[in-house]
């Protein structure tokens, strides 16, 4: 379950998951590439995680949904760390919109962030990995790809747009021993405190947020350090590698218990 000596990049970092993934993989003694577009943060969290060590974390900015960025930014990382084992990938952003109303440019945002970032971070990681023996990409789908969210309708839809992204390119990446799977969490985050602040009482009784109230094993959503971070290592290291294509919950129970 260690990751001494992997060679990782870790895009959203700047906060939520990500920030939680980098110091978690920092703790485990990978070397790290931290990666956002919120710089002031993103070199803070990266700082701290590589004072806390053993690992190693730099901080690099990136636009996932930005091919010439990604491609820069994943390439800088790549000669400094001599390869990749590595991505995980949670950098997304969630919008409130309804199927009524759901705006062209408000869904073209959504996508172009959270699957033409997911699209472009993955084809490029894998193209840094086939050369080093193979590697493992972690995504980040949601419940709201395979339930609706109404109230995020764009969202709702990216999501599902991940899963089946994940589930083609693990097929096509096997060949080159590159695994992809996709987490789906339910962690108290910013993104989590911000869409629930945005939704009624009413609207969070009739959907699936609702699970928030029946969520099982007696928390309402994850704390990203200590229930998301020991997956993320587990996928990351060679414990995981006969698992890809996968849609992992990790979520207390919320997708199936309910
Ligand atoms: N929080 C939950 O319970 C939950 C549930 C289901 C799925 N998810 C998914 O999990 C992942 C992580 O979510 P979170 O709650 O930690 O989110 P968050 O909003 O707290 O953090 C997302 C990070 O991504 C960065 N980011 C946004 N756009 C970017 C871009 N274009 N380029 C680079 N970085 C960018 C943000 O600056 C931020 O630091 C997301 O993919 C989200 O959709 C979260």
């Amino acid at each position: 379950m260690e990751l001494q000596g992997k060679r990782i990049i870790v895009t959203g970092s700047a906060r939520g998951m990500g920030a939680a993934t980098v110091r978690t993989y920092a703790a485990a003694g990978a070397n790290v590439y931290a990666m956002d577009l919120n710089d002031a943060e993103g070199a803070e969290v990266a700082a701290a995680a590589a004072k806390a060590g053993p690992g190693t974390v730099e901080y690099l900015h990136v636009d996932v949904a930005d091919r010439a960025s990604v491609e820069a930014a994943f390439q800088q990382a790549v000669n400094s760390l001599g390869g990749l084992d590595a991505l995980a990938h949670p950098a997304a952003i969630h919008q409130a919109a309804n199927p009524t109303d759901v705006t062209v440019e408000q869904w073209e945002a959504v996508f172009s962030v959270n699957v033409t970032g997911t699209m472009l971070t993955n084809q490029i990681a894998h193209q840094h990995m086939k050369p080093c023996g193979g590697g493992s990409i972690i995504n980040f789908g949601s419940i709201s790809g395979q339930r609706p969210e109404p109230s995020a309708a764009a969202y709702s839809a990216t999501k599902g747009a991940v899963h089946s992204w994940t589930r083609c390119a693990a097929g096509e990446w096997g060949a080159d021993n590159v695994r992809v799977n996709a987490i789906l969490p339910a962690m108290a985050t910013p993104m989590y405190r911000q869409a629930r602040a945005e939704m009624s009482e009413e609207a969070a009784t009739i959907a699936y947020w609702r699970n928030e109230y029946t969520i099982s094993l007696g928390q309402a959503y994850g704390d990203p350090d200590e229930d998301l971070g020991p997956v993320m290592v587990f996928f990351a290291s060679d414990a995981s590698r006969f698992i890809t294509g996968q849609l992992i919950p990790v979520d207390g129970g919320q997708g199936n218990v309910r």
